[in-house]
């Protein structure tokens, strides 16, 4: 590039204006940093226009120099200022836009993660005890690994009665097996308190030796006892009708067929009218096989050599005492209200199975 078009100090001052006033004009169109850069070195650089025209100092004379450079200066620093400005400006707008770009929406609702629900087994069991509680019963437990004592002799189960057979019991040691049903814990109750009134519920865990589509090693029993002078068998039958009204619909009926349970005298065996065909035991009611009606538990008066084993003293007077006591299965009734064919599926942590029972 020549100096100047004609070498003196004044064309040369005016090709550096020239190119500075076309700098600053061409400024405005850098519309990126990285072309700003650019910019900048073909102006400013080594071997940008500005310089170029500076290295044609060399053949003005010494006296003239410092007005040119003074005029350079100047220049520059008005071209750098205005970089400057340019370039914090198109900083500002790729924040800008980075921030615009890269925005996150809080307010979209996020990934939930799935919920659990109470097995269906345990929704039974609340229910049931909601039902009970009504009435009174206090929920106490016993232990499901129970004496022998306890869960046959005490409630009046002789050696020889079939439940305690090999093959129904599972033995856990000298003296001791996993509770074949919850009426040890009536025995428990009464001696605790030692004294009458007693109205409890224990709900709990059961084993017997037993595996197919309707009977699991484990399955879940809820005992009911009430004992007091003057619990008559009809309180028994109107307990159990609220109970059955309750969980399988208003116009529920129940019937007592006369059976035998040791721990009572009279037994019976509870139904409730099918709430699928209402008990008219329609001929192809799934439900109750055209029967009308369901079996849902067992029942009875409390047999008095229980109050003896119970330890009460006779001497306070409980000669007359009378009780009665129920246990019912939760799997069979939550089989019934969820129209469930086969016991298993309960216990298979089938999340396929068990989310239907999302309360
Ligand atoms: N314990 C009995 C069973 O497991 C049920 C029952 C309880 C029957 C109380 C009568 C009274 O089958």
């Amino acid at each position: 590039m020549s100096v100047s078009p004609d070498g003196s100090v004044a064309g040369m001052i005016a090709q550096l204006k020239s190119i500075a006033e076309k700098a600053l004009a061409d400024l405005a169109q850098a519309s990126t940093l990285e072309s700003l850069d650019e910019f900048r070195v073909a102006v400013l650089g080594k071997k940008g226009s500005f310089s170029e025209v500076l290295k044609g100092l060399g053949g003005i004379p010494a006296s003239d120099r410092p007005a040119i450079g003074a005029a350079a200066n100047d220049w520059k620093r008005k071209l750098e200022e205005a970089l400057d400005a340019r370039k914090s400006e198109l900083e500002e707008k790729r924040l800008a836009s980075q921030l615009e770009s890269e925005r996150i929406d809080i307010s979209l609702p996020s990934r939930q993660p799935p919920a659990g629900a109470l097995h269906p087994i345990t929704q039974t069991t609340r229910k049931i005890i909601q039902v009970f509680s009504r009435l009174g019963f206090d929920v106490t437990t016993g232990p499901e690994i129970e004496t022998e004592f306890l869960t046959f002799e005490a409630v009046n189960i002789p050696k020889d009665h079939p439940a305690r057979d090999m093959q129904d019991t599972f033995f856990a040691g000298p003296g001791v097996v996993l509770r074949t049903h919850t009426s040890p814990v009536q025995m428990r109750a009464m001696r605790e308190k030692g004294e009458w009134p007693v109205r409890i519920l224990s709900p709990g865990a059961v084993y017997r030796c037993d595996d197919d589509a309707t009977h699991s090693p484990m399955f879940h029993q809820i005992e009911g006892l009430w004992v007091d002078h003057g619990v008559k068998m009809s309180h028994l039958k109107g307990v159990l009708e609220f109970f059955a009204r309750e969980i399988f619909g208003s116009d529920s009926k129940i019937r007592l067929r006369p059976s035998y349970f040791p721990f009572v005298e009279p037994g019976a065996e509870v139904d409730v009218s099918c709430f699928n065909c209402s008990g008219r035991g329609d001929d192809g009611c799934r439900v109750c096989r055209g029967s009308g009606w369901l079996e849902i538990l067992g029942a009875g008066m409390v047999h008095p050599r229980l109050f003896e084993m119970a330890g009460f003293d006779k001497k306070s007077g409980y000669a007359g005492l009378t009780g009665f006591a129920f246990g019912l299965g939760v799997e069979r009734i939550a089989m019934l209200l969820h129209r469930i064919s086969d016991l298993r599926l309960m216990y298979q942590g089938d999340l396929r199975f068990l989310s239907q029972f999302r309360a």
